[in-house]
């Protein structure tokens, strides 16, 4: 079997899955985001033609929009032919934090009070109304930019929820939840570890498992974590990770995830058609 890795960060996971691909006797070609190019003749030919078994697609990069569309494009023309993981239109409805919101909003997933405005007055009701909210990048990960405003303003807010520096992450490949952890830092609203957020292990019960597979589903990510916040007692849904980190989960709950990763490739990526069935060109 060859498996492609496409990356633009050679990272820790990224380790850990060549290594378990290759005990397992797995072909690793490994590709930036930006290496392929798409030629329009008497067909579409993306171009080097690699021949592999499926491609991991840790996200397109960073790049200037442009590029960024190109990229994704191109990732797009590939997955008609080979599996890629995760598939580029599940990895636009992640990262772009609003449509990820309404996408879990419209499968019945409870997702906190979000207002994403460019209106300062209407801004300013809701943050009056909900108490306290926390601004985010409509395009961000890792914690960055994340605060806690007080007032009225422009771009994505929600309704702060009180969950006491703690929040869940759950870990999904395919249709197995591997596990969860709790991602803690006392006095702090923003648990990420890349952000000094520690991890203990944390009881995967069923409620964790439907809302972690439910919110994979809606947005036909593969292998993600999902990021749950409890307040009250009641659970909510913050967003799904389509490039997840695991160096946190797997040190709180001792499951290597890179061999989980590796055993969903040797199986064909079962979940990855499924998921085609019900693609859509394009974003919505
Ligand atoms: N509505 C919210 N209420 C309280 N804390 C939140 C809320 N949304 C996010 N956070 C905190 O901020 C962190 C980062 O937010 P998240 O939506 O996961 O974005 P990122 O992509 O940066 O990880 C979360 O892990 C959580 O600790
Ligand atoms: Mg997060």
């Amino acid at each position: 079997m060859r498996v492609a890795l496409v990356y633009s960060r050679r990272t820790w996971e990224i380790d850990e899955i060549e290594r378990e691909m290759q005990r397992r006797g797995v072909e690793i070609l490994s590709f930036r985001p930006s290496d392929f190019s798409l030629m329009i003749d008497d067909e579409l030919r993306v171009l080097p033609e690699i021949q592999v078994d499926a491609i991991y697609f840790r996200g397109p990069g960073k790049g200037s929009w442009e590029e960024i569309t190109a990229r994704m494009n191109i990732f797009k023309i590939l997955n008609m032919r080979i599996p890629v993981v995760n598939s580029p239109e599940s990895i636009e409805r992640c990262v772009d934090k609003m449509e990820a919101t309404i996408r879990l909003f419209s499968a019945g997933i409870p997702v906190p009070e979000t207002l994403i405005t460019e209106n300062d007055e209407i801004s300013e009701i809701f943050v009056r109304r909900i108490g306290r909210a926390i601004k985010k990048p409509l395009f961000g990960s890792r914690g960055e930019g994340v605060r806690i405003i007080e007032r009225g303003e422009k771009g994505y807010l929600q309704r702060f929820l009180e969950h006491g520096g703690r929040d869940i992450r759950t870990f999904v490949i395919g249709r197995k939840v591997l596990g969860a952890v709790y991602r803690i830092k006392e006095g702090s609203p923003i648990t990420n570890v890349a952000r000094g957020g520690r991890t203990e292990i944390c009881e995967l019960d069923d409620e964790l498992k439907e809302l972690s597979i439910l919110s994979a589903r809606a947005l036909g990510a593969e292998i993600c974590g999902v990021d749950i916040a409890e307040e009250g007692g009641r659970r909510y849904v913050l967003e799904v990770n389509s490039s997840p980190s695991w160096k946190g989960f797997q040190k709180a709950t001792q499951i290597n995830v890179a061999s989980e990763i590796a055993e969903y490739f040797l199986k064909g990526c079962p979940e990855h058609k499924e998921f085609m069935k019900r693609r859509i060109w394009g974003k919505m």
